[in-house]
């Protein structure tokens, strides 16, 4: 009979990493895809995705409610940085797609699968060794959220309601913008023709200061200003439109909604705030920035704002997430002492704000 000292326990153990190295040497494992995996290999890196997923989660704290409200820019990135490779509803996944190893699931019928965490966990970090990428910056997680929150819509979606909320009614073309009018089809998905439209957290560019405007574009395709949903359009188009581009947006009405609840201690506290800043806190006065007729044109038009969009931007500069222009340190200090019922405050009033008369300097 043969017996296994430790001795010879500890000597094979020793050799396998050499014995890896000579197999991986030899050639003989096929690292070619169209071999696929074998069965074990298959399951085996998928059981340690799951478990790498689930564990990291754990660390992972949802909001309270998932932001819904950013439901539709969520869906006009899925449309360019997913749907490429997982397909969308009444698009369905391009042969290409099908031959990468492992193949991207069709999300729709594997969502359930996870919980918010999860799926928070798998889009903002990518799985490695499978394609599947990261989310464009790591500096915000808010995006991610509004991803998730889609992720969920999208069990439930038809071809004609996703059409609506990634492409709203422009007809962009696929590829690189490479003119004038394919450039702004490519922005109207989200921001509308008249920029007006997108919803609550795609931001108003109507009547927007137009060096503000282009600065801004910089800002996010130089990284300055993290943003994954707007790094990607801003990417797509022929640099040389974007002066046209925001020249065209600026030159937009800003339509602001009428006033309901003029008098709601709400409004009133964020106007007080507005006028005087906050003296205990050190918040300064916004007006002294934002109201006067003749501010630097760099400082932009937010009368009339939405109230999400606003809330949002105040959280990113108060918690040092939101970059932005050569001025945006002037913005993280304004808000570094807002507290959650200041923010509330503030963009109830500003977004109810006929705007302000504009000053452009050309
Ligand atoms: C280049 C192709 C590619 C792109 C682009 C891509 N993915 Fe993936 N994704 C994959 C692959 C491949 C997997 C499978 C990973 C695995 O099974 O280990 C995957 C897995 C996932 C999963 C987990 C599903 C499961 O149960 O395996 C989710 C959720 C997901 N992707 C969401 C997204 C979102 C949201 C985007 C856009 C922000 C995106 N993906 C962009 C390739 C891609
Ligand atoms: C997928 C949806 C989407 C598309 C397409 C899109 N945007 Fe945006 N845009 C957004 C969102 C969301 C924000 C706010 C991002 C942030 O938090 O910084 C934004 C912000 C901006 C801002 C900053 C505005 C401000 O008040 O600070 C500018 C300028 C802008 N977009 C211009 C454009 C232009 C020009 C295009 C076309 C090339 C475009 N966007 C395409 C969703 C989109
Ligand atoms: C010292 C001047 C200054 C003061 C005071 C100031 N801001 Fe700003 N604000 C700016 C500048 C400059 C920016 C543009 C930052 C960038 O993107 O570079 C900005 C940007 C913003 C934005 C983002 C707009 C957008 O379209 O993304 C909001 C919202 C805002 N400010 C609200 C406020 C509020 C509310 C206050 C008062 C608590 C305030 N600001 C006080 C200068 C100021």
């Amino acid at each position: 009979m043969i017996r296994i000292k430790p001795k010879h326990l500890i000597t094979g153990l020793a050799a396998l990493p050499f014995a890896a190295v000579l197999f991986a040497w030899s050639g003989i494992f096929d690292v070619s895809a169209s071999s696929g995996h074998w069965k074990i290999t298959e399951w085996f890196l998928h059981f340690a995705m799951r478990s790498s997923v689930r564990t990291h989660a754990l660390a992972v704290k949802a909001p309270d409610e998932l932001p819904r409200h950013a439901l539709k820019p969520a869906a006009g990135h899925f449309a360019r940085g997913c749907a490429i490779c997982h397909g969308a509803p009444g698009e369905p996944r391009s042969p290409a797609a099908l031959r990468i190893l492992p193949p991207p699931p069709d999300l729709a019928g594997i969502v359930d699968e996870w919980t918010d965490p999860q799926l928070f966990q798998i889009v903002k970090h990518g799985v490695k060794y499978t394609g599947m990428p990261a989310w464009p910056t790591q500096e915000r997680d808010d995006e991610v959220w509004a991803m998730v929150a889609f992720l969920r819509e999208l069990p439930g979606l038809d071809a004609e309601r996703y059409r609506e909320l990634a492409y709203g009614d422009a007809e962009p073309a696929l590829g690189r913008a490479y003119g004038f009018e394919e450039a702004l089809a490519e922005c109207s998905r989200c921001h509308g023709r008249d920029g007006q439209a997108g919803g609550e957290s795609v931001p108003v560019l109507a009547g927007q200061s137009e060096t503000y405007l282009l600065a801004s574009l910089s800002a996010y395709l130089e990284g300055s200003r993290p943003s994954g949903i707007m790094e990607i359009p801003a990417r797509a188009v022929e640099p040389e439109f974007l002066p046209e581009l925001a020249r065209h947006f600026a030159a937009q009405p800003r339509i602001v909604p009428a006033r309901t609840e003029d008098d709601s201690a709400l409004h009133r506290r964020g106007e007080t705030i507005a006028r005087n800043g906050i003296s205990q806190t050190r918040v300064p006065a916004c007006l002294e920035c934002h109201g006067r007729t003749e501010r630097n044109p760099l400082y932009p038009n937010i009368a009339g704002q939405h109230e999400n969009y606003i809330a949002g931007q105040l959280e990113l500069f108060r918690d040092g997430m939101r970059g932005g222009t050569r001025y945006n340190h002037l913005m993280r200090n304004a808000a570094k002492n807002l507290t959650d019922g200041d923010i509330e405050a503030l963009a109830a009033y500003f977004s109810r704000l006929q705007a302000p008369p504009e000053n452009e300097t050309p």
